[in-house]
């Protein structure tokens, strides 16, 4: 099962686990982006989408349940001269404040069936009306591939499990299949993933 400790541990020492630019499905989504949204990067890491996210203009928190993880996410905002705001704490049972964030940006964040379904309760919690979701995660098909994501199976997304988590929200965009990765030394190559934006009404 994976813990705080084991991200900690994997995120100690120099270098960028997923690399320093933006995830690209994320970035692909520009458009929608606006100066002064409200930014929620869930399960940041080291901070390369909220960091983009604050660049774009957004006011950018970046959770993340490890402390080292949040450090470092600190560190490039300060190292790129924008605003972050950092937050540790497990994405299962942070107080998801009320119609706070314009838009949640859920990138190859894998957690168990309690947890998610958790998560995805705080984060409909927490968008505004007209917020958006920006969802990558891999997919079972990833299971095997050397590209990234959890071993185990139930951490993985589909698609139906974007429709029955995120019912209420109005898909723009859901997709499960086959794309290319190039993030940083643990996404590498040909990959299984799940996309999907959507929007609170
Ligand atoms: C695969 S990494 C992706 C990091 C970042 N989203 C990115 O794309 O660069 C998954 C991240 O989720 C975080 N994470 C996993 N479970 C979490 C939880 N329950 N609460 C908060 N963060 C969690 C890990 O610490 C890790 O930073």
């Amino acid at each position: 099962m994976s813990t705080s400790l084991a991200w900690d541990e994997r995120y100690q020492g120099g270098g960028f686990q997923f690399g320093e630019a933006p995830n690209r499905y994320l970035q692909c989504q520009r458009a929608w982006l606006r100066p002064g949204m409200r930014a929620l990067a869930l399960g940041d890491g080291e901070g390369r989408n909220g960091v983009w996210l604050a660049e774009q203009g957004l006011s950018s928190v970046s959770l993340d349940w490890s402390p080292v993880a949040g450090a470092k996410a600190a560190a490039l905002a300060a190292a790129r001269g924008v605003a972050l705001r950092t937050v540790t704490a497990d994405a299962a049972e942070w107080d998801y404040p009320e119609a706070a964030f314009d838009l949640v940006a859920w990138i190859f964040v894998h957690l168990p069936p309690e947890d998610r379904a958790a998560a995805t309760a705080g984060v409909l919690r927490c968008l505004a009306p007209g917020g958006l979701l920006i969802l990558e995660c891999f997919s079972p098909a990833q299971q095997g591939r050397r590209s990234g994501g959890p071993k185990m199976p139930e951490l993985l997304w589909t698609r139906a499990l974007v429709e029955q988590h995120f019912a209420g929200l109005e898909v723009l965009e859901l997709l499960e299949g086959t794309v290319a990765l190039d993030e940083g030394p643990r996404h590498q190559g040909q990959a299984e993933v799940v996309r999907a934006l959507m929007r609170k009404t």
